[in-house]
């Protein structure tokens, strides 16, 4: 009970002679080769022509898993309960990934989750109107970002000039992009509607607003490079970074910050990975296996990944949950 759980079958006791232990051996060789001769005549996966992801498998609501124990404690310790979450949670949390290609799912009741920027922000930056909306985690971490920003010399020249979108709001300004800039530069910098992580309530976009009544774009140098620099301290990534438009779909954006949570901006930065690279990342840290161990500016975490939503949660202590949007959930323990 108190030992790591490792995804393996037990071994049999007793030694299974064969009377035909020939014949097995045949048969194997014969699998074996027909299985080499089809990978080789065509059976890799085929690449996309635009350089897309292939899409991943549909979600196992069984975890992939059978017969796991209902009860197991991690190698560090922490006791922990299989519990099933239910599809959502999948489409869920502040590591989901929204991209072209990995749409968000809107949920019925995201509205009454979301709060107005102007009425609840501090003093240290300026809002673009009343329309900013945010999710709470998010909107306490920008206050506490730009709060330290001002405080450690900074001016108060932001402006958060977007946060939550609709897809109607999103399709409009895609549009609106196509008729200025032409489609090729609408694409590069706008997502498609329901492919916007501004669904999600958990990205804001800066831009600059001077005391002389002037503004500017947010380019993340000068001054503001501290931001940008010590964002994952807060929880958020520059979402959009050169040398990682493959992946994304999306050109440079210094000013589009996204959310996700302080342990996971920590590992994201340090490993210089962009969302995509960071969520196929942490599959390499299933619950069976070993734990991804996480130091960052809010303690010592640790975090596993499960596919499907029969997870193992822990029974005490602070940890979240979060969905990948894309096949499974990761877990998120404080351990320190
Ligand atoms: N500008 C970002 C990519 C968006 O439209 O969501």
């Amino acid at each position: 009970m108190n030992k790591h759980y490792r995804y393996r079958r037990r071994r049999g006791r007793g030694v299974y002679i064969s009377p035909l232990p020939l014949l097995a051996v045949g048969a194997l060789a014969v699998v074996l080769g027909v299985f080499l001769v089809s990978r080789a005549l065509g059976g890799a996966e085929p690449e996309s022509p635009d350089g897309a992801q292939p899409p991943e498998p549909p979600v196992s609501q069984d975890g992939g898993g059978a017969d796991r124990p209902r009860q197991l404690t991690t190698a560090s310790g922490i006791a922990c309960t299989l519990t099933e979450l239910g599809e959502e949670a999948v489409y869920t949390g502040d590591l989901i990934l929204v991209n072209n290609w990995t749409p968000f799912h809107f949920p019925a009741d995201q509205a009454s989750q979301l709060m107005c920027v102007l009425e609840n922000k501090s003093g240290s930056y300026y809002v673009r109107d009343a329309t900013v909306y945010l999710l709470p985690q998010a909107l306490d971490a920008l206050n506490r970002m730009l709060d330290d920003f001002q405080s450690q010399g900074g001016s108060k020249s932001v402006n958060v000039v977007a946060g939550h979108r609709t897809a109607e709001f999103q399709q409009h300004l895609f549009d609106q992009s196509v008729e200025r800039n032409g489609q090729e530069h609408a694409e590069k910098y706008v997502a498609k509607p329901g492919g916007s992580e501004h669904h999600t309530g958990l990205v804001v976009d800066f831009s600059l607003f001077y005391s002389d009544g002037s503004s500017a774009e947010y380019n993340g140098s000068g001054e503001y490079a501290w931001i940008n620099a010590n964002c994952r301290n807060y929880g958020y990534v520059v979402r959009y970074e050169t040398g990682k438009e493959a992946l994304t779909g999306i050109w440079d954006e210094p000013w589009h910050f996204r959310y996700i949570g302080v342990p996971h901006a920590a590992q994201a930065a340090e490993q210089g990975l962009c969302l995509e690279e960071y969520i196929d990342y942490l599959k390499q840290f299933p619950f069976e296996g070993e734990h991804l161990t996480i130091q960052c500016a809010e303690g010592t975490y640790e975090a596993w990944y499960t596919r499907g939503t029969e997870v193992y949660l822990p029974d005490s202590g602070e940890y979240a949950v979060s969905g990948n949007n894309v096949d499974g959930v990761i877990v998120t323990c404080k351990i320190g």
